[in-house]
């Protein structure tokens, strides 16, 4: 395994060392506020009796674990809450290795950067089956990709970083692909309330002892600091994800898994709707001036995050570079996500100043 920190760390760290004003659209995490009944409910934690700060059990707080399990139909044992969705990819994709003859996980390209690097931290060896030129996968490139040696396929719906939202036809023929080589099908959903195409249908919508539902609370309540999120596991499979996340955590964070209960249960739709809002807003704010720039880029189904593709500026660290020193604009290189959209940067819209981070590539381009 390489010990090379992830390029996001690096960009992050260019960026806030950078002389200047710079708008940051490197990070995945929101800019807006958690809902109200979070706040609360860690208020009121703080007043806990002693013996609410001690241990809870492993595999999350038991009601948190009804109320996941409620909302999404699935038994109470299948739920194990994780350290955010992080785990959860990483408890996933150790139970499909370990069960497997195989070491192979199918990954896509482009990539969330963490998927590979998780994989090879388990003995797995990452295989790529490139994506759509808009995003969306063909299934029957992932069954050609699949073989026996096939342990995971893992996809991420609403996608980081292309934007693309998978239909329910794809989830199906997802699913079955992973039934037929006897794999587990990964199925990362943190983005899930942000689909803005009402295509979105989440893996749990098949019924099947061949995959793993991973999703957090990190984007969904604005907690990306708090570290919550699950993994919806196979009856089969469950103990020994519990046991990995057992032996390496003990167990998750209990005021932060209390405080997403009361949010779970307090918030309403409206919560929700607003921030899916905001983000239309941006994104059709961010890509008119991308227009402008003459850039080419892409208008996501769901998720936070618009790739652009500038004129010979390919999505290098050092274009990255030097566009934060030259405009002030701090994005991801293309490169960070596999080969594929190696030309083209990925910007996060979570910074109310898209508008002016738009202008100012406008004037750069
Ligand atoms: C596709 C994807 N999966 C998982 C995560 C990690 O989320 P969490 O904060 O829940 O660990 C992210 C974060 O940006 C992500 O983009």
């Amino acid at each position: 395994m390489s010990n090379d920190r992830p390029l996001f760390f690096q960009v992050m760290q260019y960026a806030d060392r950078a002389d200047g004003d710079v708008i940051n659209m490197v990070s995945g995490s929101p800019d807006w506020e958690p809902p109200a009944a979070l706040r609360e409910g860690l208020v009121e934690y703080a007043d806990s009796e002693p013996d609410a700060f001690q241990y809870q059990p492993s595999e999350g707080l038991t009601k948190l674990r009804a109320e996941i399990a409620d909302r999404r139909g699935v038994d109470l044992e299948q739920v194990v809450v994780t350290n955010g969705g992080a785990e959860a990819n990483y408890l996933a994709m150790a139970a499909a290795l370990e069960r497997s003859g195989g070491d192979e996980v199918l990954l896509t390209d482009p990539v969330y950067p963490y998927y590979p690097r998780k994989a090879e931290l388990l003995s797995g060896v990452p295989e790529y089956v490139s994506a759509n030129a808009d995003g969306t996968l063909d299934p029957a490139l992932i069954r050609d990709a699949a073989t026996e040696e096939t342990a995971a396929i893992v996809v991420t719906t609403p996608n980081n970083p292309t934007g693309a939202v998978y239909d329910e036809s794809t989830m199906c023929e997802l699913v079955a692909i992973a039934e037929d080589v006897d794999a587990i099908l990964v199925s990362d959903e943190v983005y899930d309330h942000f689909d803005y195409s009402g295509d979105f249908s989440s893996a749990l919508a098949v019924d099947s002892d061949h995959r793993i539902v991973t999703n957090s609370f990190s984007k969904s309540l604005a907690i990306t600091g708090f570290r919550v999120g699950y993994a919806v596991v196979p009856h089969a499979l469950i103990d020994s994800v519990k046991t990995r996340h057992m032996l390496v955590n003990v167990a998750g964070s209990r005021p932060a898994q209390y405080a997403v209960l009361q949010a779970l249960q307090e918030t309403e739709p409206a919560y929700y709707r607003e921030n899916r809002e905001r983000m239309y807003a941006r994104i059709e704010a961010f890509t008119d001036g991308l227009e402008q720039a003459g850039a080419e880029y892409t208008i996501p189904d769901g998720g936070f995050y618009v790739l652009a593709r500038f004129p010979e500026f390919p999505g290098t660290l050092a274009n990255v570079e030097q566009l934060i020193d030259d405009t002030g604009v701090a994005g991801m290189p293309g490169e960070a996500f596999g080969s594929a959209r190696d030309e083209w940067l990925r910007f996060a819209l979570l910074s109310p100043r898209v508008d002016e981070a738009a202008d100012r590539l406008a004037e750069y381009f």
